[in-house]
């Protein structure tokens, strides 16, 4: 078992093999494409100088880092995510960046017993889309915050609204088929796309002044567009169906080459950029 619970076993063992070990491997290429995501989920959450911090699903840690620089020595940002591979990541960046006040708990935040009423702040990129159970996550991460302290974080918003997903699920489905449709709103990275129901979530779980909104952006992977096509195969929605229908290599190299078609719209003189739409929330411990 990973973490502290069972809670959430089936993303714990997802994001503790080879799926996390292809994130790792594509560390600095997810970075550099998710870079102004990265720059909204701080504007958006305002790490301040001396606040206490909590970083949910923070992976290896790109945003962990970014806080625990924007608190400063007398602030404090705690990593959580359920993930001691890539924690472990994350530990080892921080180190290189002389970060001391980053630390990082292996754990499932939605039912980890995080020490009651001490943070400030909440954020996370990506990381709260994953929970079996979000309602109780939320309240569990609520009940961390002291009264009065935020939370911000950003989700995909929907696939048709982001070529970076629908282009290689498409590519994907027209080579295998498409697999039995599954609930949409299951733990993944577009079960948060719906804003309304998210903000019912966390009304919900008893937070405040939630708000959630739209915001577009561009991603901007590394590489020339065979590159971005071949990273987008490995990575996206694709994965999913080629392990549905246990796709072989050629099939594999057939959608590449697909994605690689339809991303020549994207190709720009300065590399591939892809608009992509994102749920930008935010509530209050009341
Ligand atoms: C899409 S990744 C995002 C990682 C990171 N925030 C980033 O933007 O690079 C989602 C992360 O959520 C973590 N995660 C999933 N379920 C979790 C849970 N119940 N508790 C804590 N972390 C979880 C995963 O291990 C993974 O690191």
């Amino acid at each position: 078992m990973h973490g502290d619970s069972e809670a959430n076993a089936a993303q714990a063992e997802y994001w503790n093999s080879e799926p996390g070990r292809t994130w790792i491997d594509m560390e600095s290429a997810l970075d550099a494409s998710m870079a102004a995501i990265l720059d909204l989920v701080i504007a958006r959450a305002d790490p301040r100088p001396g606040e206490h911090v909590l970083d949910i699903g923070c992976g290896t840690g790109a945003s962990t880092l970014r806080a625990a620089a924007a608190v400063g020595g007398g602030g404090r940002v705690l990593g959580a995510d359920i993930s001691g591979l890539l924690l472990a990541r994350a530990r080892a960046r921080a180190r290189e960046a002389r970060l001391e006040n980053a630390s990082f708990e292996v754990c499932d935040a939605q039912v980890h017993d995080f020490p009651p009423a001490v943070f400030d702040l909440m954020l996370s990129r990506f990381g709260v889309m994953f929970f079996g159970e979000p309602v109780a996550a939320f309240r569990n991460i609520a009940r961390a915050l002291r009264p009065g302290g935020r939370m911000a974080f950003i989700c995909w918003a929907a696939a048709e609204r982001n070529p970076w997903f629908a282009i290689p699920l498409e590519a994907a489905v027209g080579r295998l088929g498409r697999p039995p449709a599954a609930d949409p709103n299951a733990p993944g990275p577009l079960a948060f796309r719906d804003r309304e129901r998210v903000a019912d979530l966390l009304r919900s779980a008893g937070l405040e002044k939630v708000t959630a909104r739209e915001e577009a952006t561009v991603l901007t992977p590394p590489g020339n567009r065979r590159q971005v096509a071949a990273m987008a195969v490995r990575l996206g929605p694709a994965t999913r169906v080629v392990r549905h229908f246990d796709g072989t290599d050629a099939d594999r190299a057939a959608i590449e080459e697909e994605v690689f078609a339809r991303l020549e719209p994207y190709a720009t003189g300065q590399g591939v950029r892809i608009p992509a739409a994102v749920n930008v929330f935010a509530a209050v411990r009341g």
